[in-house]
Parts: C-alpha cells; sequence; structure tokens
C-alpha cells in the first residue's frame, strides 16, 4: 500500500497502548508483541504526542531506531495545531525521525481551517517530516482541508472504523476518488468486535463500539466474525482486519500481548471471500449511522482541551 510516497504493509499497528496510562499493559510484553510484528511483515507503526505525553514515542523510537524498514507515524494535538513545528521537533527527539505527521483532530471551531493545516505543511517544509495527514476528520471537513495545502498533499486521514462503527464509509470513498488514504483506528472496536467480554479499562468505558457490542446487533456482528474465523481456522481478529483490508483501508490495532502481535501477522495473508464480506457487511448494516468524531469538541477552546487530556492522562 502507499500513503503519499511512503510504502507499508496492508496492516500497520498502533502505539496507544504504549503510553500505559488509560490501558493496563505490561511493558516488557508490549515491547516483544511490537518487535514480532515488525519483525514479521508489518512495517507501519502509529502513535501520538498525548500518548503518555510522549512515553509512547519514546517506547516506538527504541524500537525503530534499530528498524529503517518501518514507516513512522506520529500527530500532534488538536490543542497544539498552532505549534505544529513545535510539536513535531520533539516527536522527532524522541522517534528520531517521522514519516507522516498528521493533526490529531480538527482544531477548534474559531480557527480558520487553513491556517491549521499549513502549520503542518511548515513542518514538512522543515524537513521534519515526510507527508502530511490529519486524523477524525468527516468527509465535508476532509473536502475543505484538501483546498489549503499549497506544497504538501494531505495524504490522509485517521479515523476510526470497524464492523461496529462504519460511519466513516463516505470518507473511504471520498479517499478513493481524491487521492488520499483512510487509515482505520480502534480496528478491533478495542476488542469488542472480535470477543464477547472485554476489560473495563478507562480506555474502554466510554468508548461507543464497547456499548454497541453488547446490544443484539452488536453480538450478531461478533457472532458473524467468529463463525467466519472458525469455518477458517483463524482468530477472529485476522477476520476483522481482512475485512479492513478488503475495503482498501489500513487498519492499525493496538496490540497488547505476543498472542495478538501473531494474530496481526496471521491477517496479513488471509483475504475474504466475496460471501464472507457480504455477511459481515449485511450483519454490521446497523452501525453504518453515527458521527465519526463527537463534533461538540470544536467548540471547547485549545487550552481547556489541554486541560482535560492532562488530567485524564491518555
Ligand atoms: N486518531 C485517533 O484519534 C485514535 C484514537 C484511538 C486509537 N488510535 C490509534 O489506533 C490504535 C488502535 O486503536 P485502539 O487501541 O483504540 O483499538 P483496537 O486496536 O481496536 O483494540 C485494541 C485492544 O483490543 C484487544 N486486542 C488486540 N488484539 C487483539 C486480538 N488479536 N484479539 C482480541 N483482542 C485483541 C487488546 O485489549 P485486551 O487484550 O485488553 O482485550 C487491545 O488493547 C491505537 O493504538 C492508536 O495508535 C487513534
Amino acid at each position: 500500500m502507499k500513503i503519499g510516497n511512503l510504502d507499508v504493509s496492508s496492516i500497520g499497528v498502533g502505539a496507544w497502548q504504549a503510553g500505559a496510562a488509560a490501558w493496563r499493559v505490561d511493558l516488557a510484553e508490549l515491547r516483544k508483541a511490537y518487535e514480532y510484528v515488525l519483525d514479521n511483515g508489518v512495517n507501519f507503526i502509529d502513535t501520538a504526542e498525548i500518548y503518555g505525553m510522549g512515553k509512547s514515542e519514546e517506547f516506538v523510537g527504541e524500537l525503530v531506531r534499530s528498524r529503517p524498514h518501518v514507516v513512522v507515524a506520529t500527530k500532534v494535538a488538536g490543542f497544539n495545531w498552532a505549534k505544529a513545528v513545535k510539536s513535531a521537533e520533539r516527536s522527532r527527539s524522541r522517534l528520531g525521525r517521522i514519516d507522516l505527521l498528521q493533526l490529531h483532530w480538527p482544531p477548534p471551531a474559531y480557527v480558520p481551517l487553513c491556517k491549521a493545516i499549513r502549520e503542518l505543511e511548515k513542518a514538512a517544509k522543515a524537513g521534519l517530516t515526510r507527508e502530511i495527514g490529519v486524523s477524525n476528520f468527516d468527509a465535508s471537513l476532509m473536502e475543505k482541508a484538501l483546498t489549503c495545502t499549497k506544497s504538501y498533499p494531505i495524504v490522509s486521514d485517521q479515523v476510526v472504523y470497524n464492523p461496529l462503527q462504519r460511519a466513516a464509509e463516505p470518507l473511504i470513498e471520498l479517499g478513493r476518488r481524491r487521492g488520499f488514504v483512510v487509515i482505520a483506528w480502534s480496528p478491533l472496536a478495542k476488542g469488542a468486535a472480535v470477543k464477547e467480554q472485554v476489560g473495563d479499562d478507562p480506555a474502554r468505558r466510554l468508548d461507543p463500539a464497547v456499548k454497541r457490542a453488547k446490544t443484539p446487533q452488536g453480538r450478531a456482528v461478533v457472532k458473524a466474525v467468529r463463525e467466519i474465523a472458525e469455518r477458517r481456522g483463524v482468530s477472529p481478529a485476522a477476520v476483522v482486519l481482512a475485512w479492513h483490508k478488503a475495503k482498501g483501508v489500513i487498519p492499525i490495532p493496538g496490540v497488547k500481548t505476543f498472542a495478538q502481535a501473531r494474530e496481526v501477522v496471521e491477517a496479513l495473508g488471509l483475504e475474504l471471500s466475496e460471501d464472507e464480506m457480504r455477511r459481515i457487511d449485511e450483519v454490521s448494516q446497523p452501525f453504518l449511522e453515527g458521527d465519526i468524531w463527537p463534533g461538540v469538541m470544536r467548540a471547547i477552546p485549545g487550552f481547556l482541551q489541554k486541560l482535560a487530556f492532562t488530567i485524564a492522562r491518555v
């Protein structure tokens, strides 16, 4: 797959879990998991300055310094839109390099969108990143953002997308027409798309997909995924990640264990049949509705967003 000029595997890996505060993780096990995926066919890892306020980037930096083949993506927090260059400098010192710099969420509504996008361009011009992208932009905001760039195209939009949250489909279609890639966060719905019970970490407590999974329609999705997995003799996670591949998006599952890492690698070689795709699409039809990002966030001034994220310690 291509993200702009970057050559990436069809599946990546997300490193929010390495920030550790909102997830309960064993960092030694996590290191083994990332090492396994990055040494067995996955060459794309995603992190952000806010994950553990730099901790995730430091963790990823240690892994990728000895793995020059890995494409490294990170994100400038939405409240730092005006300081993208400074943020990217700090991120690069933790990571060693940045290949894709994304704006983590849209700037507050009082900020002219193009002003925020130009700050990303400045970071690229300063040589801090090879490509620029955004995150949590819906199709209409993305259409506007695409008109803003002067010297660097926006090559990607990272949004939530899984069989319990399919609201990104118009955006995926727009990406096909306008030449940007959709990167899917929470591809496993934080585990809720693949198993009946998930932990109650702070990261999952308010997650809409985790709630949806408990409804009769949500349970039907999990059942369909698990039945396909059983018939094919693969893990449910591999089935869901293969569904993303067939949709033309790049999923970035957040693995926590070595066993989960093996299931990501298993998914690299799995293709679903048309019937299997149809079955998952039909059963997950009720989840085409909804928002990809709570628009209310844009009404909150940047300094308050920063305060909230600092207190929440994501
Ligand atoms: N741009 C954004 O705003 C944004 C927002 C959220 C996330 N992200 C990015 O997307 C990445 C992934 O999203 P996410 O962590 O929210 O959700 P996810 O990848 O859907 O779920 C990750 C969780 O699911 C469970 N899991 C992982 N592999 C599994 C497997 N093979 N079988 C069963 N369960 C499995 C693990 O928890 P247990 O083992 O505890 O069950 C893991 O912590 C993050 O790491 C981050 O890089 C971006």
